[in-house]
């Protein structure tokens, strides 16, 4: 039964539900570097939608095995609006000189946005399994263990494909030129991507705030940087809903 009281036997307050003082110890800086608040949050507040993401993506996955495309679809705009969110979330980061980034970029070597685990749970989950950034990873047991299960289980696209070979395996051309009989199908696929092309927006984005930052200076996990990011800037969850379009 839920109660009013904290475990202390307290009565509950803003603080104590939300555990406010305890997320406002998280921060600690290693330089002393005024702007170091801002990019330590900037990247904790990305990881707590990140969380969110994840929780909305799972229940997408499984309304979409129940058969549910109107819950799916639900779960999707809220996907889709948070990473909006997260694409302009970039800006605040920009606020910030590249001197004064510098101060700073030292000291957090050789840990990196690369080793974001919960990022690859989402391309995992998605649908973009890549195994090679298992091995590339600097996690805990747990984390690896996570990434393991994202792995191996069935991702949103997974869930679609099974989807429509439940609805007698219409292609996407049916789908698409048929929307009398496939309407539900097609907001569904308008629907994944909108989550497709608003990832693809914060990859271009977020290479762009690195070439503001850095130019063409390696990465502090060791890559080239954004030379190594633009290459990743064509990576698709569901690269048939792009396809789709030229056969149209
Ligand atoms: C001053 C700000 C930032 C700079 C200069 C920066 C720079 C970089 C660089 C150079 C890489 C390539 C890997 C490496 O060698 O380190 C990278 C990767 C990455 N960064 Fe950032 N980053 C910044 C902010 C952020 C933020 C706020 C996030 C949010 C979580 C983030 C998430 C990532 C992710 C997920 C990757 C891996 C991308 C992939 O492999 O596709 N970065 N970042």
């Amino acid at each position: 039964m839920s109660s009013r009281f904290g475990e202390e036997g307290r009565k509950l307050s803003y603080g104590s539900y939300l555990k406010v003082p305890e997320l406002l110890q998280l921060q600690q800086g290693l330089s002393g570097e005024h702007d170091e608040l801002l990019f330590i949050v900037a990247h904790q507040a990305y990881e707590l939608w990140f969380k969110v993401v994840l929780d909305e993506l799972e229940a997408t996955r499984d309304r979409i095995d129940a058969d549910d495309i109107f819950f799916a679809r639900h779960h999707l705009r809220r996907v889709y609006v948070i990473e909006k969110l997260l694409v302009e979330q970039i800006e605040v980061l920009e606020t910030m000189s590249p001197q004064d980034f510098l101060a700073f970029r030292a000291n957090l070597a050789p840990a990196s946005g690369f080793q974001s685990v919960q990022f690859r749970e989402i391309e995992f989950l998605s649908g973009l399994k890549e195994p090679k950034y298992l091995a590339r990873l600097e996690a805990t047991p747990e984390e690896v263990e996570r990434l393991q299960r994202r792995l191996h289980e069935p991702s949103v696209a997974d869930a679609f494909h099974a989807l429509v070979a439940r609805r007698g395996s219409p292609s996407l051309l049916d789908i698409f030129h048929d929307r009398q009989r496939f309407g539900d199908l097609f907001d569904l696929c308008e629907a994944l991507l909108d989550h497709d092309e608003t990832f693809a927006h914060w990859r271009a984005r977020h290479v762009l705030m690195v070439e503001r930052q850095i130019g063409s200076k390696q990465g502090t996990g060791g890559s080239s940087g954004a030379q190594y990011l633009r290459s990743t800037l064509g990576k698709r969850f569901f690269p048939e809903l792009w396809e789709v379009r030229s056969q149209l």
